[in-house]
């Protein structure tokens, strides 16, 4: 499989080392291709991993993965194209969080909208799929987590695209994973990542994640 990623940075580097770990073809979109900020990242990928221009790593990738900071999202998307990813499994691992001082991150888009169904709205041939965005960026691919396995959850309006999702969590060592609905459910998985920061701040430890358990 070819992996487009948008975004370059901890999130775009870590999801596609693990695409280029499993033997996939992947191409990072950054505004500054020429940089060599990303020469290490593709030293390490083992040969399968590329840069590029935002449009040319959407343009390559049979799926895609949007890893962008909120605020640079619609301008990374529409650099990368949308006609670049139409019809495409398109992964939104973005939080619409804002930071300030002393206080925790604010959902910039408020609990009547979110930065998926935004990201659709964006690109409206794709097929976008919520995933990863409920978890730290060292903690993507091969979890571990002292506690047991954690669960991902995923949401999205297109089943065969979840279904290619769900495979990639598989592959990348989710043991558990859930689908929370249509992508209007990344109303309820956004602010999750509110939660991690919050617990982050108030354990000190970064590398916690949420499992669901049944009765
Ligand atoms: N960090 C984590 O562990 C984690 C975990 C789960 C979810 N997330 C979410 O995943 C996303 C990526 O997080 P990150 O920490 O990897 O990335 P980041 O450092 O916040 O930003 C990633 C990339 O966004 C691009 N970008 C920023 N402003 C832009 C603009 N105006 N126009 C176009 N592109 C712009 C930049 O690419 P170039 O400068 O190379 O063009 C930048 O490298 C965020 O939405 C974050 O909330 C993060």
């Amino acid at each position: 499989m070819k992996v487009g990623i948008v975004g370059s940075g901890q999130v775009g580097r870590a999801l596609g080392t693990g695409f280029a770990t499993l033997g996939h073809d992947v191409k990072i979109g950054t505004r500054e291709p020429g940089n060599d900020k990303l020469a290490e990242w593709v030293m390490t990928s083992g040969g399968r991993a590329s840069v590029g221009t935002v449009a040319e790593a959407a343009a390559f990738g049979d799926i895609g993965v949007i890893a962008t900071a909120w605020a640079g999202t619609e301008n990374a998307l529409r650099l990368a194209g949308p006609q670049n990813l139409a019809g495409k499994v398109v992964i939104d691992v973005t939080n619409p969080l804002a930071f300030e001082p002393s206080a925790p991150p604010r959902l910039t888009v408020g609990f009547t909208d979110s930065a998926g169904e935004a990201v659709q709205r964006w690109l409206p041939g794709a097929r976008v799929v919520k995933a990863f965005n409920i978890i730290t960026n060292s903690q993507m691919f091969r979890p571990t987590f002292k506690d047991g396995p954690a669960t991902m959850f995923i949401c999205g309006d297109d089943d065969a695209a979840k279904q290619t999702v769900l495979g990639i969590c598989h592959d990348f060592g989710w043991q558990s994973t859930i689908d929370v609905g249509g992508l209007e459910a990344a109303r309820l998985l956004e602010p999750l990542a509110v939660l991690w920061c919050v617990y982050g701040v108030r354990s000190g430890t970064w590398d916690h994640a949420f499992r669901l358990i049944r009765g």
